[in-house]
């Protein structure tokens, strides 16, 4: 894209001049846009609907991060990196924060901890992140603690390389030393890329679970790592991590929190072992929560595989908001996918290959359907025909230039399956490259992941009616004063939206 025009685009959506169209608030049917494959998959689409409602999550706003906050389970950081957490945040404003490194992806061999201290000071709701609250941080001293004889030593060689002063000696195990302080005098964050960047944006939600409406689990979302490890020391986050769980408040089956929960640097959290789950992608799966992508996106994923044909289908419904409220626009992929070997980089993924090669688009606000409309050429479905809640094929104008999206496209893509405390399998897959490219060369696959899908049929077939058809309205957005803000986010996701991902 260029950044010119796109600057134009955006100081257009600025001007009332652009929306001529009369506002109105209308609802609209999503299986008048879908039609059957919508309606047939009653318990995925009930999912879907029960986010887009926003039901029981409420948003601390600013956030009381007081507390103590643990992993949910072992988390993989770009690289990869396998991990655990253990934050604390006192009413001091000061934290103490615990991290967990292993050898392994299910966090059952601890390598190493990081324990580090400082002082947190909230800033204003960011602009970047609806719902987010901006953040700085300021450390105190961080620490660095191996778990093992042979980790002492290649940690030991490995810093008295790169980063002198921090060892004087051959380091032991279950010892803790600095890797910076604010007397030290060095500073060991390059050589392992530790920065706590994640610190500079956060969100605290609130939600009643869905079998238990007593039971509260509180969770805190921090920033986003950038999946470039060199790129972490200089990365202000544009999303969220998996979230944090407040021991006093976490989920009953969580066996993971209460692990990490009792751990300290001395007493690493050793989670219980278990098999990796082979790749099965069949059937349906669909988001747990309204998911947010680097910078402007909220959406929800709805994804149907045929492995009788190797086919795939998604639905992306994107959003205006932090709870997925506001529709701005949909889209509808089909392609073809391919199961590549296990991950050579990534211990307990899998390797795939997903092509596009027909999209379609349904605008779902004033702001999105002008942007449509603006584009010239017919670089994106018919030029200037574009209505608010119509669909549009856009497989034979290439996709769509004004998202960003060209066809055909190919992704190299990581998978992995977990079953959740519920006995519900959990579909990850990789997590999009930081800095707004696709992962379109193999080179370019993740090392970690996105937040899970969940499996909400074991078939892809389109089935019988659904009676309940009133259940599928997803309500159109009318607009109002959002119409500014989702205006620059079309914009911007333009940018950003470089090629469909899953
Ligand atoms: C802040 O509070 C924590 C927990 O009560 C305490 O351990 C720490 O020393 C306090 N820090 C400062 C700077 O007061
Ligand atoms: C650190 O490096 C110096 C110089 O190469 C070497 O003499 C020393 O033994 C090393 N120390 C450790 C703990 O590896
Ligand atoms: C340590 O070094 C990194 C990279 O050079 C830098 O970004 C960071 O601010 C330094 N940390 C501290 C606490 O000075
Ligand atoms: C693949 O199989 C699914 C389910 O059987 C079917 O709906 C779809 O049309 C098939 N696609 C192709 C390209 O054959």
């Amino acid at each position: 894209m260029d950044p010119v025009f796109l600057l134009i685009i955006s100081s257009c959506f600025g001007l009332s001049a652009c929306f001529s169209a009369e506002e109105r608030s209308r609802h609209l049917s999503l299986e008048k846009i879908y039609g059957r494959s919508v309606k047939d998959s009653h318990m995925c689409h009930h999912m879907l609907k029960h986010l887009h409602d926003g039901a029981r999550i409420t948003v601390q706003m600013p956030p009381n991060v007081e507390g103590h906050w643990v992993s949910t389970s072992c988390e993989v950081r770009p690289g990869p990196e396998f991990l655990t957490r253990s934050y604390r945040f006192y009413a001091n404003n000061t934290f103490q924060a615990h991290q967990f490194y292993y050898e392994d992806n299910h966090c059952t061999k601890p390598t190493y901890t990081l324990l580090v201290r400082g002082r947190l000071r909230l800033r204003q709701a960011s602009w970047i992140i609806r719902g987010g609250t901006e953040a700085e941080y300021h450390l105190h001293r961080v620490q660095i603690m191996s778990h093992g004889v042979a980790v002492a030593e290649e940690l030991s060689q490995r810093l008295n390389r790169s980063c002198r002063g921090a060892v004087r000696g051959p380091w032991e195990p279950d010892v803790p030393y600095e890797l910076w302080s604010e007397e030290g005098g060095y500073n060991c964050s390059r050589e392992l890329n530790f920065a706590m960047h994640e610190l500079q944006l956060l969100r605290v939600e609130k939600q009643y679970m869905h079998h238990n409406p007593d039971h509260l689990v509180e969770e805190l979302f921090l920033g986003d790592i950038h999946t470039e490890p060199t790129q972490r020391l200089y990365y202000k986050p544009s999303s969220y991590q998996t979230p944090l769980q407040n021991a006093k408040n976490h989920a009953h089956g969580c066996i993971a929190c209460r692990i990490i929960y009792r751990s300290d640097e001395f007493h690493p959290p050793i989670l219980p072992p278990r098999a990796d789950l082979a790749v099965g992608l069949y059937g349906q799966w669909v988001s747990q929560r309204c998911e947010v992508r680097p910078e402007v996106l909220f959406l929800t994923r709805h994804f149907l595989f045929h492995d009788n044909n190797h086919t795939w289908e998604g639905y992306y419904y994107h959003f205006s908001d932090p709870v997925c409220k506001h529709p701005t626009f949909t889209i509808y992929a089909r392609g073809r996918y391919s199961r590549g070997l296990h991950s050579t980089r990534v211990m307990g993924g899998t390797d795939f290959v997903f092509k596009v090669n027909h999209m379609r688009v349904t605008p779902m606000d004033f702001a999105t359907t002008s942007l449509l409309n603006v584009f010239s050429g017919n670089d994106c479905g018919a030029e200037r025909s574009w209505q608010l809640g119509v669909e549009q094929d856009v497989t034979a104008t290439n996709g769509c230039v004004a998202l960003g999206i060209r066809l055909p496209h190919t992704e190299y893509e990581l998978f992995r399956m977990e079953r959740d405390a519920n006995g519900r399998y959990l579909l990850f897959n990789g997590q999009r490259p930081s800095d707004g490219s696709s992962p379109d060369h193999p080179d370019k696959r993740a090392t970690s992941y996105q937040l899970p899908l969940v499996r909400c049929s074991t078939s892809s077939q389109v089935a019988g009616r659904d009676p309940g058809g009133d259940d599928t309205s997803l309500r159109l957005s009318n607009g109002g004063g959002d119409r500014h803000r989702a205006g620059v986010a079309a914009v911007l996701l333009a940018i950003i939206v470089k090629g469909l991902s899953l």
